[in-house]
Formats: C-alpha cells, sequence, structure tokens
C-alpha cells in the first residue's frame, strides 16, 4: 500500500471527526443557551496515525494491503471522546447518540459497568457516519469514547505508562493503576452525590430567569398602556421584590402584574 494513498483514504475520517465534533459541540451550546446543564462538558476528536493503523492491522492479523479489510478491522481510525462531568451524564450522552439520525450504532461496549482488567473504565459506541465527498457519499466507522472527567484523567495518566512501558507495565506499578481506578471510581461516585444540589441551583436559576423576563415583558406592555406614575409605581416594587432574590415573592407579583396587564389589556381592546 502506497504511502500517498493512505492520505486519500484517511480523508473522508478527518472530515467525519471534524463534523461530529461540531455536532456534538453544538448539543453542549443548545442545552447551555437554553439555560440548561450540559451532559456534555468538552468534545475532542482526532485520526489515528498511520503508523498505529498499521501496529493494530498486523496485530489483528490483516494484510497491509487490504486497506478495506483494515478499515473493516480498525474501528477506531476516526475517533470522538466525549467527556461529562458526572457519571449519569454519561447514559444521557448514550440516548442522545443512540437517537441520532445521522449515526447508526454497530456495537457498544459498556466498561463503566464492566470495567477492563487494567482498570480502564469508558463507555465505548462504534457508530456508522456517512459524509459526502466529491467522490460520493462514504459511509465509514466511527469510535465515540464517552467518560468523566476523572475517567478520562485516569486513562490519560494509564495511557501515558503504557505508552513509556511499551505496554509492559511493571506489576507493582499495574497494581497503583488499579487502585488509582479505584479512587477514581469513588471520586466519580461522591461527585454524582453533590451532582442534585447543583441541578437544584441551576432549576432555580432557570425558574427565576423565566419570571423575570414575564414580568419584564409585562412592564414593557404596560408602558404603553398604563399612565406613568402607575409604571413607575411597578417598576420600583420589582426592583424591591428583585433585590430582596425572594423567588416567591416574585412569582406572587409576578402573578398580579399578568392580571394587571389583562385588564389594561381589555380595556384598550374596549375603547
Ligand atoms: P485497542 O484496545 O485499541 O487495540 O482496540 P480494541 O478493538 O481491543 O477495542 P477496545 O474497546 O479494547 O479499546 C478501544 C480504545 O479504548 C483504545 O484504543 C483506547 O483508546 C481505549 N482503551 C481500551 N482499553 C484501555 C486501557 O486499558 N487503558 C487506556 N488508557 N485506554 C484504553
Ligand atoms: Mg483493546
Amino acid at each position: 500500500m502506497e504511502i500517498q494513498l493512505w492520505r486519500k483514504i484517511l480523508d473522508p475520517y478527518k472530515q467525519a471527526v471534524e463534523e461530529l465534533t461540531v455536532k456534538f459541540n453544538y448539543i453542549k451550546k443548545e442545552y447551555q443557551d437554553g439555560g440548561m446543564y450540559s451532559p456534555i462538558e468538552q468534545v475532542t476528536g482526532r485520526v489515528k496515525k498511520i503508523s498505529s493503523i498499521m501496529e493494530k492491522a498486523q496485530r489483528k492479523g490483516v494484510n497491509l494491503d487490504d486497506i478495506k479489510n483494515i478499515e473493516a478491522k480498525v474501528e477506531d481510525i476516526a475517533g470522538i471522546r466525549i467527556i461529562c462531568q458526572f457519571e449519569e451524564d454519561i447514559e444521557t450522552v448514550v440516548e442522545i447518540i443512540r437517537k441520532r439520525t445521522d449515526l447508526e450504532i454497530k456495537l457498544e461496549k459498556d466498561y463503566i459497568n464492566f470495567p477492563k482488567k487494567s482498570g480502564y473504565r469508558s463507555y465505548h459506541i462504534i457508530a456508522y457516519y456517512t459524509v459526502e465527498t466529491v467522490d460520493g457519499a462514504k459511509k465509514l466507522e466511527v469510535e465515540l469514547q464517552i467518560r468523566t472527567l476523572a475517567m478520562n484523567f485516569w486513562s490519560t495518566i494509564e495511557h501515558s505508562l503504557q505508552y513509556k512501558y511499551k505496554g509492559n507495565i511493571p506489576e507493582e506499578i499495574r497494581e497503583r493503576l488499579l487502585r488509582a481506578a479505584n479512587a477514581v471510581g469513588a471520586l466519580d461516585g461522591e461527585m454524582s452525590s453533590v451532582r442534585d444540589e447543583i441541578m437544584d441551583a441551576q432549576n432555580v436559576n432557570r425558574e427565576m430567569a423565566r419570571i423575570v423576563s414575564d414580568i419584564l415583558s409585562n412592564i414593557e406592555n404596560l408602558y404603553r398602556l398604563a399612565n406613568k406614575r402607575e409604571i413607575i409605581k411597578i417598576q420600583n416594587e420589582f426592583f424591591k421584590i428583585y433585590s430582596s432574590g425572594d423567588i416567591e415573592l416574585l412569582e406572587e407579583f409576578g402573578e398580579q402584574l399578568d392580571v394587571l396587564a389583562e385588564n389594561y389589556k381589555a380595556q384598550s381592546y374596549g375603547d
């Protein structure tokens, strides 16, 4: 296989990685723009290096001239990594992926509930993804790795050690890594227990934002309908309650304002 030809083979994979990175970043953006907590914290992607593809193909007993077979056997030529804050977010992200029409799942590997011997934890999905090129549509395999920040920390360190020891990590270090993996599991568990607190706080913020925006739009409408003195009175009342930070008072005020606005509207229609 000519080395130059690899570039032609790998270009669509590069396109797939770039497109999917953009798409998953947009999911994060959509959550955030909606004032919601995003199950996706960070997205990264990479195309496997030619040397690594050849090494893996050889390990899997695939002839290096048989490019179709290499593409079929090396499932992670295109790799997308989705990092979550909390372990619970992984399931949410997996559900999002299952529902997507641009990704057709080939197989899932649950190394979260079934960690590898090394201690490695992550959720893997191998999926088909189609890119449009000038030569037509190309259906490729991509590997999606979904894991928490803590799991990612562990696997990054462990990967460096694999590299340093060329895959033969000394027994004593392997044991320590396994202990570190257990500590990471415990950390993710502890973090999950504070997650509810974070979600509650975010829900209150969102509710507050909704009430305030309703009040502001009512006041804006009243500018056209009510007299100036009354508007000023309402505005001052609003500022007072707003600065108290009492969400229940604010909600009550919002309801009263709704009624007032309705009355004015009814009056103006009657004119
Ligand atoms: P390779 O492990 O890549 O040869 O492929 P495989 O076909 O056996 O798939 P597997 O699901 O075992 O691994 C896919 C990918 O998960 C790897 O390329 C790594 O990125 C990651 N991975 C799997 N096991 C480990 C591990 O023990 N440590 C680390 N750091 N990463 C792992
Ligand atoms: Mg493996």
